[in-house]
């Protein structure tokens, strides 16, 4: 039996990773693939080391039905490039930090998350915009973007096993 295993990655690691890592885990357990599918995530920047996510993602995530308060932030790793099929990122910015890292020898898929999106609405969405600094409704796209582009890579990922 192949298991594929997949790391999310954005800059603190405590709202828009965090969120994909419930968002996609949850669509995982829910289709009885948790013991095909590995689903992680990690930060590029180390401030929120050990934190659970930020409260306004939890909030908001479990509106939706996701559960993440029993997620920690770390920090990407070199070794992150040995163990992961995908690591899909959140920005571009992102993108150029792991590309910075040892990654030369990684035969998997790099690349922005978004890149699964299929709904036509959020086409013109290449980034998961940072909820950070933002009110509500920044927080409820990140859900929506995230849930679209999770859809897909589940699709993608169940044609592999
Ligand atoms: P994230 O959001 O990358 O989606 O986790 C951020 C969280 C914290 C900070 C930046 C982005 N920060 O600068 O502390």
């Amino acid at each position: 039996m192949s298991r594929i295993s997949v790391l999310f990655v954005c800059l603190g690691n405590i709202c828009r990773s965090p969120t994909a890592h419930a968002v996609f885990q949850s669509m995982v357990d829910k289709q009885g693939l948790s013991d095909q599918i590995y689903v992680d995530s990690c930060g590029t920047g180390d401030w929120h080391i050990g934190h659970a996510p930020d409260s306004r993602s939890q909030q908001h995530a479990l509106n939706r039905g996701y559960q993440m308060d029993n997620l920690r932030a770390r920090l990407v790793v070199d070794n992150d490039f040995d163990q992961f099929d995908y690591i899909l990122v959140m920005d571009k910015q992102n993108l150029a930090d792991l590309k910075a890292m040892n990654c030369q020898n990684f035969t998997g898929e790099l690349g922005l998350f978004l890149d699964f999106c299929r709904n036509p609405n959020f086409s013109d969405y290449s980034e998961v915009p940072d909820p950070y600094y933002s009110g509500d409704q920044g927080f409820s796209l990140v859900l929506d973007l995230i849930e679209d582009a999770s859809a897909e890579l589940l699709l993608q990922i169940k044609d592999r096993l």
